[in-house]
């Protein structure tokens, strides 16, 4: 089965009204492949969810970057997925790195958010990824493959999962994965979903790459064949988002 290029833009923690609205238009004057060819997700903070979603071209959809791990209630602070489902808040990432290292979710938890943010009707962006030491202790795969572990433990239609592989040490820093780099985990975290998930699914899930993606270096990215978008920081809150969008062609 042919899987849809799928571009998202995580603004993380950054922005006033003026800049999103900046950002915004940007995206409503590019031109870029059409919506059967390339799918695109931008990820404002919270305030701004609804004020995105109403001036953002259609065929662009919007997502939270977090979401609580079950039905809301007496929970300080935190957003549930029912209350972006009644915003009509279509996507969800979860499970970002920053969240595992500064606000210690672990595989568990993280897994239990995806599955209960699937249950009420979210799409969800599943990140997972090593950090640099895991990375140069040779064990990134057992790292990648527990945390996804820990999802497929809780999830079993994935037809509204993107998982996001995003090497700790790659985010934020310039030191992009090279294409070569991506493409190994990517086709191994596929061959991981395919003996423990299952053949169609592992054929059909997208794998999107994340860590300091840019306009210069998406086309090398996009050409490998496991890498099936990508999910972009920095580089979302700038102009040359459009061309990482491009690079679905
Ligand atoms: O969610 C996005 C990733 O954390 C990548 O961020 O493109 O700024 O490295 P970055």
């Amino acid at each position: 089965m042919a899987r849809k290029f799928f571009v998202g833009g995580n603004w993380k923690c950054n922005g006033t009204t003026e800049e999103v609205k900046k950002i915004v238009t940007t995206l409503n004057e590019a031109e870029v492949p059409s919506h059967d060819v390339v799918e695109v997700v931008v990820s404002p903070p919270f305030v701004f969810l609804t004020l995105v979603k109403s001036l953002l071209r259609s065929d662009f959809h919007v997502a939270a970057q977090n979401c609580w791990v079950r039905k809301g209630g007496a929970f300080t602070g935190e957003v549930s997925a029912e209350m972006l489902v009644n915003l009509g808040i279509p996507w969800v990432i979860i499970g970002h790195s920053e969240r595992r290292a500064l606000l210690n979710e672990s595989n568990e938890f993280v897994g239990d958010k995806v599955a209960y943010a699937l249950s009420q009707g979210l799409k969800v962006i599943a990140c997972i990824g090593e950090t640099l030491e895991q990375r140069e202790s040779g064990s990134t795969m057992a790292v990648v493959a527990a945390q996804t572990k820990a999802i497929a433990d809780k999830v079993t239609n994935w037809d509204n999962v993107v998982l996001a592989y995003e090497p700790v040490w790659a985010i934020g820093t310039g030191k992009v994965a090279t294409p070569a780099q991506a493409q190994e985990v990517h086709c191994e975290l596929r061959e991981w979903l395919n003996q423990n998930v299952g053949a169609d699914i592992a054929a059909s899930v997208r794998i999107i790459y994340g860590g300091s993606v840019n306009g210069a270096n998406c086309k090398e990215l996009a050409g490998q064949p496991d890498v099936d978008g990508f999910l972009v920081g920095g580089a979302s809150l700038k102009p040359e988002f459009v061309d990482i969008i491009k690079s679905a062609t």
